[in-house]
């Protein structure tokens, strides 16, 4: 009986409700839970005779405690919604007295005041037992547009953790608002256990008692929005401690931030120094008008009045390096750099359609620099110019893709911001980026859109530990098989006419096979490199977990690391091995040719 009254006491909060289904269901299952427990203290009392003496068998249920329709409350901004919801109450409870019986009255209809149309993040949460419901999903780009400065200077004064993803806030409010021993179980679109939204929701939650005893890590969202989302239940400060856990449905030791168990977690993986100034994101033009169709480039080119290969640039986007059979960008670029306007002048063919076509909108430009400084990108871009400068050749990686591709890129090509770069310009670089140890820890570090892998130099490239070949020897092997595998790959591309996203389908379909054994060849020639055998490069979770301990190591200062050379030993020039400067040689060729080519 004092647990039908404690159940019967229960009450459910969804701090944004919508139309009710959350809190529906809530209330169904309390109710099914409320009649197996009154059936249980019938049959007690009939066996042991008390309701024989009282003789008033068929009235006892309705003495007992049943569950209140208003034990279950909602915060929702849309007045609509709200009376929806409290309509979606008032027919559960109807469905529920033809399941289970009378319990409250059905009529007259019961008021539901604890249904508020009101912002669930400026009202005080009412005292409850447990917390459900799926938040409002909104990206921080787009919230200043739908709320307003007002409402994003009292979000960051409230909370102090500036714009995150709308649905953030209901996380920490959630968890702030539970006392110890109560539970939550929040839906949201899976970016929740990604990066910069999970670093202050659930790495937030787990950092204050909150224990992660259920999850979801990604499934897609049953509706009709193109999402995937994360389903995460956890309790706060259990006691005692939770022991059993289940992740994607299946027993695990325990959930870490990132929806993954404590073995495959790379969540803990620190940032190591070492690795900083070798990748940025490339650049913003901020102005479409910077770019030029292929036919305004030849023509400004072939002018005489000044060297306009200066600031006339290949443009490189993440669909060059996935779709074209070379990975060539198909557009061009004004870039001038850092040029003050008085040099910018000296091409004047270029900077006449950016006075034309950009110096007018960035008139109205809210920032400054990029007011007074029409006939440059977005913003200066001093360290990744810096990076790249003087460098043969760069590698650079699709921001946004189905896989982490990668390609060379020779020095006049101009990175757009859709693009990542890695500041190397030898094969050893490029072998251990493309190695499945650093393609699988970018997996595993890296946010996902929809189901495509979002790189993220901050979480993936800053933490990623490089190996430690022993002598040049190790080296030089990561170098041929990188080479080769790069050859192999391109003169496929070229010869069918298809970019790497196309091949690579076609290799994961079984086409190939020689392709596929140079890429085994890396992993096998960087394995050695960290001292491990070639068979860890086909276990992804082997791979995440020995780079994790690696990590910590170093981050912890245990082990000494230096990964890269000094630019100037790095193979960046002079430095080359012969079978290198050959290749550099024969690539600066193969350009030059294309771009005479697409000259001409
Ligand atoms: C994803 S829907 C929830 C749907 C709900 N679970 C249902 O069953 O219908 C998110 C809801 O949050 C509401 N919402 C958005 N901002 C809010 C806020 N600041 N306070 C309360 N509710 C809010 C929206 O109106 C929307 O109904």
């Amino acid at each position: 009986m004092a647990l039908l009254d404690q159940l019967c006491r229960f009450r459910v909060l969804d701090p944004a409700c919508g139309c009710g289904n959350f809190l529906y269901v809530a209330y169904r299952e309390l109710r099914e839970l409320a009649d197996t427990l009154t059936r249980r203290i019938v049959e007690f009392a009939l066996e042991g005779g008390g309701l024989a003496r009282e003789g008033k068998s068929s009235v006892l249920p309705r003495r007992l405690p049943y569950i209140q329709l208003r034990n279950m409350h909602g915060f929702d901004r849309d007045v609509r919604a709200v009376r929806l919801a409290r309509w979606t109450l008032r027919m559960g409870q109807r469905q529920m007295h033809d399941r289970f019986g009378e319990a409250e009255a059905l009529s007259p209809l019961i008021e539901l005041p604890t249904i508020q149309a009101k912002d669930a993040l400026v009202e005080p949460w009412p005292d409850v037992d447990c917390i459900v419901g799926n938040p409002p999903f909104l990206g921080s780009q787009h919230m200043r547009r739908e709320f307003g400065a007002d409402y994003l200077r009292w979000l960051c004064k409230e909370f102090g953790i500036g714009i995150k993803d709308y649905c953030v806030y209901w996380f920490r409010r959630a968890h702030d608002h539970l006392a110890p021993g109560q539970r939550a179980g929040l839906v949201a679109t899976n970016s929740i256990c990604q990066n910069r939204a999970r670093r202050v929701s659930l790495e937030y939650i787990v950092a204050n008692g909150g224990v992660i005893t259920d999850a979801i890590s990604s499934q897609n969202w049953p509706g009709t929005a193109a999402v995937d989302v994360s389903l995460i239940n956890w309790v706060k400060s259990p006691s005692p401690a939770h022991t059993e856990f289940l992740l994607d449905g299946v027993p695990v030791t325990g959930i870490t931030a990132d929806l993954r168990t404590p073995e495959t977690s790379t969540a803990l993986a620190r940032p190591l120094s070492a690795n900083s100034g070798r990748c940025y994101q490339g650049m913003s033009p901020v102005g479409e008008g910077f770019i030029l169709s292929v036919d305004e480039a030849t023509a400004i080119l072939a002018r005489s009045e000044a060297n306009y290969r200066d600031v006339v640039r290949p443009y490189l986007v993440g669909e060059d390096i996935a779709e074209s059979p070379r990975q060539e960008p198909r557009r061009w670029i004004i870039d001038f750099g850092h040029r003050p306007l008085e040099v910018a002048m000296k091409y004047p063919a270029a900077l006449s359609i950016v006075r034309e076509r950009v110096k007018p909108l960035r008139a109205r430009n809210k920032d400054r620099f990029r007011r007074e400084h029409w006939w440059l990108f977005g913003r200066p871009y001093t360290a990744v110019r810096s990076a790249l400068e003087g460098l043969p050749r760069y590698v650079a990686a699709g921001r946004v893709g189905k896989r982490l591709l990668l390609t060379w890129c020779e020095p006049w090509t101009c990175p757009s911001d859709l693009v990542y770069v890695f500041a190397f310009s030898d094969d050893y670089a490029m072998g251990v980026l493309s190695s499945s140890f650093h393609v699988v820890w970018a997996r595993s570090r890296s946010s996902t859109l929809e189901d495509r892998l979002r790189y993220t130099p901050t979480s993936a490239f800053m933490p990623f530990p490089w190996p430690y070949p022993v002598d040049a020897g190790q080296k030089e092997h990561v170098a041929k098989a990188s080479r080769q595998m790069i050859a192999l790959r391109q003169e496929i591309c070229v010869s069918e006419g298809i970019g790497l996203t196309r091949l690579y389908n076609r290799l994961e379909e079984g086409a190939y096979a020689d392709l596929k054994a140079s890429h085994r060849e890396l992993d096998a020639a960087v394995a050695a490199c960290y001292g491990w055998t070639r068979s860890v490069a086909e276990d992804p979770a082997e791979i995440t977990q020995r780079l994790l301990r690696l990590n910590g190591e170093i981050a912890s200062g245990e082990r000494p690391y230096q990964p890269f050379a000094t630019r100037a030993h790095e193979g960046g020039g002079q430095q080359l091995s012969l079978e290198i400067a050959v290749e550099h040689a024969t690539a600066q060729t193969m350009h030059a040719g294309n771009v005479a080519e697409r000259l001409a």
